[in-house]
Order: C-alpha cells, then sequence, then structure tokens
C-alpha cells in the first residue's frame, strides 16, 4: 500500500503521496501543496529538497556508495573506460564492442572546431582562468552550431551529443595551450579518446607524439570518478537552464561556471594552493586545522566535507591509493602529499570534524594527482569538467525526454510591504 503524508496547518490536514526510489528512498510528493494550502517549503541549498526523479546515479551518503546506472564506482573505475562510462551514463546500458566503435567514431567525426573560434579564444588575455574561457567557448560554440536540437528525435540528439564530446576537449587543449603560449592543434583519430585528449594537451610543435600510459591510465580514471554525482550545483544548474529550453551547449557553460567555485570542483585547485601555504608556512598542520576550527576566521579545511556523504566518499577512496600509485610510477616525491596525509590524520581524529561528518571528499587527492602529471593547477577544475560532461548531458537529456517543467523556485518575500513612490526631491 502506498504511503501517505499528513501535514497540519492552522487544524486544516492535508495527505500527500510519499514517493519511493529503487532504493527504498522516501520523498513526499507535494506538487499539490500550493494549490491545496496556500502555503510553500523552505529549504535553502535544497537540503532537503529532492529536484526530480533520475534513474542515472545513485548516491547513498550515509554508507558511502556511489553507483552509475546501477554499477558501482569502484568497478566502474577498476575495469571501464572513460568513454563505455559516458555511454552508460548517457544511454543508459555498457556498450558493446560494436556500439563503443561506432560511439568513438561518430565523436572523431566532430572533433574539428570552426577555425574562427581561435579569433575568440585570442581575444582573451593570458591571465584568464581557464574555466572562464572554457565556459565562454562552450557557449561560443552555440554561434557556429545554431540549429536547435529537435529533443524528440533521437538522431537529432544523437548528434548533438557526438558534437558536444567530439569538440570539448579541443576546447579544453586549447584553453590549456593558449596559457602555455603553445601552437593551437588537433588530435589524431587512430588515438584513443583519453589518449587523444593527452596528445592535443601535451604534444610539443617539434616533436612526435608519445603516448604516455600512465598519464593515460589515470587521467582516465579520474574521468571515470568525475563523471556523474547527480543533482550536485553543476548539474542542477544544466538542468534548470536546459529547462527553459536553452540549447544543450549554453546549458553545458552555465553548468561550468557553476563548477568553477571553490565550494564544487574548484576546490580542487584551492586544495594545493592550501596545501602549498601549509608547506611555505612551515608545514604545521595543527595551525590549519585550528584555523579550519575557528567561526571567526573565513578558513575551511579545502577538499573536506560534504552536502551528501557524511562517512566517507568513496571516490576519495579510490583516488588516495592512486595517488600513492601514479607518483610511484613517475617516481615522484611530492611533499604535498606527505602534508595532505598528515592533515588527514590530525583531521580524522579531531572532534570538530569527527562531529560534524567532515571527511575528505573527492577533490582532497586529485589535485596531486593532476600535478604529478604535469597539468597546470588552475587547470584542474577544467579536468573535473571535463570529466562531468556525460554527467551533464546524460541529466540533461533526461530532463528534456522527460518532459519537466521549468525550473522556477518560490520565495518568501521579507522585504518592503507597499509604499508610495517619492519624487527625488523627496528622497
Ligand atoms: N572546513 C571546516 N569546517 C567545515 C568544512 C570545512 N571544509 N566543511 C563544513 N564545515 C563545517 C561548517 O562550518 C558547519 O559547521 P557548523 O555546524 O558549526 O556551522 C558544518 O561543518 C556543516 O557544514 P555546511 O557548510 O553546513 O555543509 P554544506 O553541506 O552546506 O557544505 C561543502 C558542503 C562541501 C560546501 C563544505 O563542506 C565545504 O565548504 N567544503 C570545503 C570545499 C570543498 O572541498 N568542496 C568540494 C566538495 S566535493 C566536490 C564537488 O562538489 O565538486
Amino acid at each position: 500500500m502506498s504511503k501517505i503524508a499528513t501535514l497540519e496547518i492552522d487544524g486544516k490536514k492535508y495527505e500527500f503521496p510519499i514517493v519511493e526510489g529503487t532504493e527504498n528512498e522516501l520523498a513526499i510528493d507535494i506538487k499539490s501543496l500550493r494549490a491545496s494550502s496556500n502555503v510553500i517549503t523552505l529549504d535553502p541549498g535544497y537540503k532537503n529538497t529532492g529536484s526530480c526523479e533520475s534513474a542515472i546515479t545513485f548516491l547513498d551518503g550515509e554508507k558511502g556508495i556511489l553507483r552509475y546506472r546501477g554499477y558501482s564506482i569502484e568497478e566502474l573505475a577498476d575495469k571501464a573506460s572513460f568513454l563505455e562510462v559516458c555511454f552508460l551514463l548517457i544511454f543508459g546500458e555498457l556498450p558493446t564492442q560494436e556500439e563503443l566503435s561506432k560511439f568513438h567514431k561518430d565523436i572523431k567525426g566532430q572533433s574539428i572546431v570552426d577555425e574562427d573560434m581561435k579569433r575568440i579564444l585570442d581575444g582573451f588575455p593570458k591571465s584568464a582562468h581557464p574555466m572562464g574561457v572554457l565556459a565562454s567557448l562552450t557557449n561560443a560554440l552555440v554561434a557556429f552550431n545554431p540549429s536547435s536540437v529537435n529533443v524528440d528525435s533521437e538522431e537529432d540528439m544523437y548528434k548533438a551529443i557526438v558534437k558536444i564530446l567530439g569538440k570539448f576537449p579541443v576546447l579544453v587543449a586549447w584553453t590549456m595551450r593558449k596559457k602555455m603560449s603553445l601552437p593551437l592543434n588537433y588530435g589524431d583519430t587512430s588515438l584513443g579518446y583519453v589518449e587523444n585528449i593527452h596528445k592535443m594537451m601535451f604534444q610539443q610543435p617539434n616533436e612526435d607524439y608519445k603516448v604516455d600510459r600512465t598519464f593515460i591510465e589515470a587521467l582516465d580514471k579520474l574521468l571515470i570518478l568525475h563523471a556523474d554525482h547527480e543533482q550536485n550545483c553543476s548539474t542542477s544548474t544544466v538542468r534548470i537552464v536546459g529547462s527553459s529550453h536553452s540549447g544543450l551547449f549554453a546549458s553545458l557553460s552555465a553548468g561550468i561556471a557553476a563548477l568553477w567555485g571553490p565550494l564544487h570542483g574548484g576546490a580542487n585547485q584551492a586544495v594545493i594552493e592550501m596545501l602549498e601555504a601549509i608547506k611555505a608556512d612551515g608545514g604545521d598542520t595543527s595551525k590549519f586545522i585550528l584555523k579550519a576550527k575557528d567561526k571567526n576566521d573565513p578558513f575551511r579545511l579545502m577538499g573536506f566535507g560534504h552536502r551528501v556523504y557524511k562517512n566517507f566518499d568513496p571516490r576519495a577512496k579510490i583516488i588516495k591509493k592512486a595517488a600513492d600509485e601514479v607518483l610511484g610510477e613517475l617516481g615522484i616525491e611530492d611533499p604535498i602529499l606527505d602534508i595532505a596525509k598528515g592533515l588527514e590524520k590530525v583531521a580524522l581524529e579531531d572532534e570538530y570534524f569527527i562531529s560534524r561528518n567532515l571527511y575528505p571528499n573527492v577533490d582532497f587527492y586529485s589535485g596531486i594527482i593532476y600535478r604529478a602529471l604535469g597539468i597546470p593547477t588552475d587547470m584542474f577544475t577544467v579536468m573535473f569538467a571535463l570529466g562531468r560532461l556525460p554527467g551533464w548531458i546524460a541529466q540533461w537529456k533526461e530532463m528534456r525526454l522527460g518532459k519537466e517543467p521549468i525550473g522556477r523556485p518560490r520565495q518568501v518575500y521579507t522585504g518592503y510591504t507597499h509604499r508610495a513612490f517619492k519624487t527625488r526631491s523627496e528622497r
């Protein structure tokens, strides 16, 4: 029998159905709340609000579980390739070899960007943050691909999806190469998806491209770990922008802007900057723990805490192990890895962090790997965006195919009540 929630306001009772997900999560369906009671709910930051029903990613913050389309993140990171995960997230099933080959071929067929895009990139100062540049270039793609996607046409949707999966890595590589004063190049259709990203980012103009297995395997894993995370800030942004029927590329551009912030994807850059600051200060981690606990100090332990994970972040566990492996394989001894481990140890034994369930999140160790791979610090969040791309696409597609209404929250107004207009001389 379906469950019902009863709400009583001023002695009058209202009943609402309780929706149950496939993992037994319960939600009170309040769609009829305002129409029946003239009351709304208030939930800043949406801490208790489900914005949609979704069949893409399952996350249990208490148990530290993350699954894409039912497959555990641990197994996917271990056994799948990023391109397979893209297909899985966007189309719902792991691809057969034939489907994967066609998908890759179609993406490669879309991996040229209009030459005029270079002129747009040229207009940015070298000092511009890569996330701002990437968001702008992604939006600029709309101008070069103006036909709107007919979401009811499977073919149209597919074309838009492979187009962005083909062109986005070019924009990522160009964003970095512009900063590094390297010529803007193209990939090579004979290479794998992540191999090609490596080539586009790092090929020197006077050398042949050399495949770097350590780089490719590490990046593939990181991209998988970042590929989706249900209704986080940037994904919700993509869905809400797309809900006004803005196009896919414009919605993705908004998602990139949301990801940029240090409380979200920008934390990976902020973590390295924090670890560097601790190192420069002599390496005393307890001093920074004290700062993080001081409510009068704006400092937060970057890479710690999560809105949903209250036990551990399964991605952080995998990344911590990968950081050891990658640095070991590359023969790199990075003192900030030791500082990070020391900081984690102190924090996990501290009452402040224990009582608030604050654990290292995905961003705590990822920057250490990016750095070991030679990726500049201000490109870290761009790499996150590259990984999150299939998740954003899958969520946008689900939202559009689900015919979701325009996202439009309400508010409780707390400003002036009506007042008479004052002429300029009366003010
Ligand atoms: N350092 C110190 N105190 C913290 C931290 C932190 N990193 N994170 C949370 N707290 C405290 C916070 O001050 C609050 O304390 P109190 O109850 O005394 O007021 C309590 O823990 C709960 O925090 P909150 O800010 O209400 O939690 P939230 O769910 O709104 O925020 C968060 C989640 C991720 C924004 C936050 O933990 C944070 O700012 N972390 C640092 C930034 C970071 O690493 N972000 C990456 C998140 S994971 C990847 C991603 O989203 O892309």
